[in-house]
């Protein structure tokens, strides 16, 4: 199957050129300058996308299907999730594999395989949480790289659940040095943390918004700090996920300034959402609860920022469900039980767009923060990240005019409400190629469970 994609503006990292797209099977064959005969001649199916944007496909590096928390899982499964996604033009996502404690990293990847495989409609990867370091799990971050999953993620949060030790991050971090790992962190001192919850619980304060405000910006900055000092002592590369307060961005600069192997993302919540939705009445405030949790609005420029000067490198969404109903549910009257997340995964790319309209970053860049950089960084470029020649055909086509409001009503996530619910968005997905074959188009979904395969990831190429 060939198809052309015409008449379109094609959208790199570098840049915008009016441009055709010949798609050859699952890659992409050429591009050439506007109506070269030769190339439509040749195919056997024309897409114009005249007026619209043409760029690569999402790459979401931060997603939580099916994830275990507190009790229950997120709402979405491999299938729904990976269906949204395509829907809102990721066609890539990386998903955390779970060590639960007393398990092996071997174990817990036969068991996200397990779950993923033969179940998602665009391709995706894996990366691992570990939450026992100990003799055993080091040997093995060794065999989850000769897999393909090598970006290991850590929690300075959550005592006695994924928390780890100083001694144990750095245990991690001397070995992902050794071995061209990647340690991703969780950033906020939990063991504060806790103190400041269990003070609220005893005083009677359980509110929704006392998530936010028993986990301050600064306990954010001060672990940040405290993951930049030890990886510079061991010399291992470092990625902060889901970078939410001005404090936390500020140390990143600070080390990347020094040439240090600090990397940052941050996700669309925190840049559009703030602690005023997780105080809202009623227990709506549960839909906000995601940790690190959501800021005073006065940070919000402080991330835009950032990701102008690449001290962001990534928008991912921690993309995270639990229905308003029944799960939230479970921390009505005390909000340390309320499941932690917020579901994002099929309005990364519109959300994004969105500061592009707004003039907070270029349409390159929007590109480059949503694929090319997590093709990047998670070892998978150029096949993905990238419209050239013997890339995959991820492909979206976007129309910068049309518009949309979000809403639950509407969004294919498997979760009954929206963090964004009544938004209006200027720019929506017209069409999505998923390695040559088209998922969506218009309001049809043509995806179907199993095409996604598993992206076995190389090492990542750093980019400070
Ligand atoms: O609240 C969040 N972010 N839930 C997902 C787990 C994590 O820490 O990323
Ligand atoms: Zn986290
Ligand atoms: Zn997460
Ligand atoms: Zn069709």
């Amino acid at each position: 199957m060939r198809i052309l994609i015409t008449g379109g503006t094609v959208l790199s990292s570098t840049g915008a050129v009016k441009a055709d797209v010949l798609v050859d099977g699952e890659t992409i064959a050429a591009l050439s300058a506007p109506g070269i005969a030769v190339l439509s001649s040749d195919a056997d199916k024309v897409i114009d996308a005249g007026g619209k944007y043409v760029l690569p496909g999402g790459i979401d590096g931060h997603t939580h299907m099916e994830m275990p928390f507190g009790g229950t899982h997120s709402n979405d499964t491999f299938e729904t999730g990976t269906t949204a996604a395509a829907w809102g033009g990721t066609t890539t996502i990386i998903d955390f594999a779970v060590q639960a404690k007393g398990t092996t990293l071997q174990s817990t990847l036969d068991k996200w395989h397990s779950k993923a495989d033969g179940n998602c409609a665009i391709d995706y990867g894996f990366h691992m949480i570990v939450s026992d370091v100990n003799d055993t799990s080091l040997k093995e971050m060794q065999t989850c790289i000769d897999q393909g999953v090598n970006s290991f993620k850590m929690f300075m949060a959550y005592p006695g659940v994924f928390y780890a030790t100083d001694g144990e991050i750095l245990r991690a971090m001397q070995r992902a040095a050794d071995i061209g790992g990647l340690i991703m962190m969780h950033a906020e001192n939990g063991i504060a943390i806790d103190e400041l919850v269990a003070q609220a619980l005893q005083e009677g304060r359980t509110d929704p918004v006392q998530h936010g405000l028993t986990r301050p910006s600064a306990l954010e900055g001060e672990a940040t700090s405290r993951a930049i000092t030890l990886a510079k002592v061991t010399g291992s590369p470092l990625y902060i996920v889901h970078l939410s307060a001005a404090e936390a961005l500020a140390a990143v600069a600070g080390a990347r300034n020094t040439g240090q192997n600090v990397f940052a993302e941050t996700c669309p919540q925190y840049l559009y959402l703030s602690i005023e939705d997780l105080a809202k009445p009623d227990f709506e405030g549960s839909k906000y609860v995601a940790s690190p949790p959501l800021r005073p609005k006065e940070h919000q420029a402080s991330l835009w920022n950032g990701l102008r000067t690449n001290d962001l490198s990534v928008v991912s969404t921690d993309h995270c469900p639990f229905c308003f109903n029944e799960q939230k549910e479970l921390g009505r009257g005390d909000f340390s039980k309320i499941p932690n997340g917020i579901p994002g995964v099929e309005h990364r790319m519109d959300l994004l767009h969105q500061g592009v309209v707004a003039g907070e970053i270029s349409l390159a860049r929007w590109v480059e923060i949503t694929s090319t950089t997590p093709a990047r960084m998670f070892g998978l470029y150029p096949r993905k990240g990238t419209i050239s020649p013997g890339s995959d055909a991820d492909i979206v086509v976007y129309d910068p005019a049309a518009t949309q409001t979000l809403s639950a009503e509407t969004h294919h996530m498997n979760v009954d409400y929206s963090a964004y619910e009544g938004m209006r968005i200027t720019g929506k997905v017209d069409t999505v190629l998923s390695r040559g074959r088209v998922v969506v188009e218009g309001n049809a979904f043509h995806g179907s469970a199993g095409h996604g395969r598993f992206l076995s990831r190389e090492l990542c190429q750093y980019l400070n």
